[in-house]
């Protein structure tokens, strides 16, 4: 008869890995609760993992080893194109990913989530920012990774973010004497990218109905919203 202590006098790699690494199969389990017999009496002794793991979409799965060392279940390596494995426990991220074609779409969940359980890529691993003053920290107040599409900003997203790609728009703003200039990019084009506001949507019809009816467009008499130069 074999007692656990005893494996380690033949088998010095597995017990290292075990104690090092083991998580609930160090601390829940001995050896023997999955290697039960030894050879040459038990020429098998190699557990299907089904003993114990049984009743989850994830146990489902085929090849359980192949992420899994069960002496350090957790110290999962991924390898190749990786997405269907991950759906049996985050299914929110591929609804949006589907729900919002993008490039990003076709891509395995490991492309980005690489090599480890868990990691977050930054987006400038693989994408230049749109301007040299932007950092990694702005990408979020724009784009998801699920989404990257589906751009929508928030109150606090400064114009030079916008003024990367509107140059024109930029430039006119900060050079207007007026009182726009004071006013955000955000604050018109609220929430969503391409939102073009009416100016009655802040102003109402400010003048007599006469004079919006003879002139029913406003730039009539003040051009532009980024240069009110009339
Ligand atoms: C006296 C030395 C000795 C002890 C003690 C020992 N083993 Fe082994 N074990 C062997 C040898 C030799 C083999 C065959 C190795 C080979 O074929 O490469 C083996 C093979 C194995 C295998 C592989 C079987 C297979 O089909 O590949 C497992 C699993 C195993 N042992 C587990 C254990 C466990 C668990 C313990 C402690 C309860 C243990 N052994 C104790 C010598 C030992
Ligand atoms: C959770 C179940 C489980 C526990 C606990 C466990 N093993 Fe294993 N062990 C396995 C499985 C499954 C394999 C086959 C691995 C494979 O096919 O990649 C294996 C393989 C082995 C092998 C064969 C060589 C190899 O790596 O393929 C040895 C020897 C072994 N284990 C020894 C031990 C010893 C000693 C302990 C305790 C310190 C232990 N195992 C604890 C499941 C377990
Ligand atoms: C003899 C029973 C037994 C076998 C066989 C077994 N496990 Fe486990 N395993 C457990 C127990 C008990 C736990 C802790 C409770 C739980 O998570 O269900 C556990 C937990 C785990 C964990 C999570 C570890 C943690 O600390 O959270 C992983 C991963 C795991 N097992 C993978 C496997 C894989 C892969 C196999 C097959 C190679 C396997 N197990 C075979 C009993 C077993
Ligand atoms: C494509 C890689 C992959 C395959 C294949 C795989 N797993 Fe996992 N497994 C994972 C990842 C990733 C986790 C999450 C680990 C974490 O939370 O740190 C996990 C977690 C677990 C857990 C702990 C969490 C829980 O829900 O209890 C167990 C147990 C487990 N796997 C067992 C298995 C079994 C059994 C199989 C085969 C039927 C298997 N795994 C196949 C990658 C895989
Ligand atoms: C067995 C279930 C399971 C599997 C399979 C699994 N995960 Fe996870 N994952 C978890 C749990 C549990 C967490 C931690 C709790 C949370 O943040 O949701 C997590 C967290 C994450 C995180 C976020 C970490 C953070 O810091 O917020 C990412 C990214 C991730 N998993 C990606 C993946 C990818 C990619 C796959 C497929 C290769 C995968 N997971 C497979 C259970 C799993
Ligand atoms: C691991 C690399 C990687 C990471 C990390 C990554 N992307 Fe991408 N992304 C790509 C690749 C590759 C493409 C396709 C480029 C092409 O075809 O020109 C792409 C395409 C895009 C597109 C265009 C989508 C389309 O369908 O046209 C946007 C927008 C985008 N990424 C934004 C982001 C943002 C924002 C982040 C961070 C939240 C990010 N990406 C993280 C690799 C990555
Ligand atoms: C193009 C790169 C990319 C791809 C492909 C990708 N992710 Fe992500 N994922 C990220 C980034 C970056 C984050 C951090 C949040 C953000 O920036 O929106 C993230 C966050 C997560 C998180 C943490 C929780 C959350 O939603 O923020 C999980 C879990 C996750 N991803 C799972 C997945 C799964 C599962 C897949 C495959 C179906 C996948 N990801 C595909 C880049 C990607
Ligand atoms: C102020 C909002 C905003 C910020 C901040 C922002 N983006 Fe964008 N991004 C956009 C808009 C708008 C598009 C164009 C979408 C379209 O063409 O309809 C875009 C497009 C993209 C594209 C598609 C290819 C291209 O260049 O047109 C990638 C890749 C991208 N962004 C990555 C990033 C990364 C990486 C960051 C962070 C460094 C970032 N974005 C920050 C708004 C932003
Ligand atoms: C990555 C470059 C990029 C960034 C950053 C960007 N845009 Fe755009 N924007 C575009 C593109 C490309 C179009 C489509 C141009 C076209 O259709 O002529 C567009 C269109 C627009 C339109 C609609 C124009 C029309 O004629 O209907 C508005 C309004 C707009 N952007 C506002 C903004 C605001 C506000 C921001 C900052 C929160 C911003 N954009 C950030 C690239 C960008
Ligand atoms: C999102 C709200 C918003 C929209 C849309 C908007 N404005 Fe304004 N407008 C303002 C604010 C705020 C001021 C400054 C009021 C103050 O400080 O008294 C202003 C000021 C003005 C002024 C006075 C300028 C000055 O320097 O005295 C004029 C004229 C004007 N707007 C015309 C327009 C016209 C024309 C449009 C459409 C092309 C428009 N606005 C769209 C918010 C808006
Ligand atoms: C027929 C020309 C004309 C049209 C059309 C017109 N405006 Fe004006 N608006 C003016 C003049 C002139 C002023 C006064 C300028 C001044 O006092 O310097 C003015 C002033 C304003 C002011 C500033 C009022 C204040 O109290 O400071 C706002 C806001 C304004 N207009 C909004 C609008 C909006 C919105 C429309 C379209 C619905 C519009 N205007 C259409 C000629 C026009
Ligand atoms: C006071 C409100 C307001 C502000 C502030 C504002 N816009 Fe606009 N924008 C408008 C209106 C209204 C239109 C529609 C054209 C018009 O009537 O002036 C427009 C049109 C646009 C267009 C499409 C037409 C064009 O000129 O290319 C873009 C792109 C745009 N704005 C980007 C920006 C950017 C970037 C900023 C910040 C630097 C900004 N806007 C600030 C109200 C505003």
């Amino acid at each position: 008869m074999l007692a656990n202590t005893d494996c380690v006098k033949c088998h010095a790699q597995q017990p290292k890995e075990i104690e090092a690494n083991g998580a609930a199969h160090k601390t829940q389990i001995g050896c023997q609760d999955c290697h039960t017999g030894h050879r040459p009496s038990s020429p098998n002794n190699i557990p299907q993992c089904s003993m114990c793991h049984d009743g989850q979409e994830h146990f489902k799965l085929q090849g359980c080893t192949g992420c899994h060392n069960p002496h350090s279940p957790l110290q999962i390596v991924l390898k190749g194109d990786l997405k269907a494995p991950c759906l049996t426990c985050h299914d929110t991220q591929n609804a949006q990913l589907e729900a919002n074609p993008s490039k990003h779409t076709t891509f395995a969940c490991n492309f980005c989530h690489a090599e480890r359980h868990g990691v977050i890529p930054e987006c400038v691993q693989c994408h230049k920012p749109h301007s040299e003053q932007m950092t990694q920290g702005d990408c979020g107040k724009c784009h998801q990774a699920h989404q990257p599409l589906v751009v929508t900003y928030g109150a606090d997203t400064p114009n030079a973010s916008c003024g990367a790609c509107h140059t024109t728009a930029f430039q006119l703003l900060a050079a207007s004497k007026y009182k726009h200039r004071d006013v955000t990019c955000v604050t018109c084009h609220q929430d969503k990218h391409k939102t073009v506001p009416q100016c009655s949507d802040c102003h109402g019809l400010p003048h007599a109905e006469g004079i919006h009816k003879k002139f029913p467009k406003c730039g009539d008499c003040h051009n532009i919203a980024h240069d009110l130069n009339k």
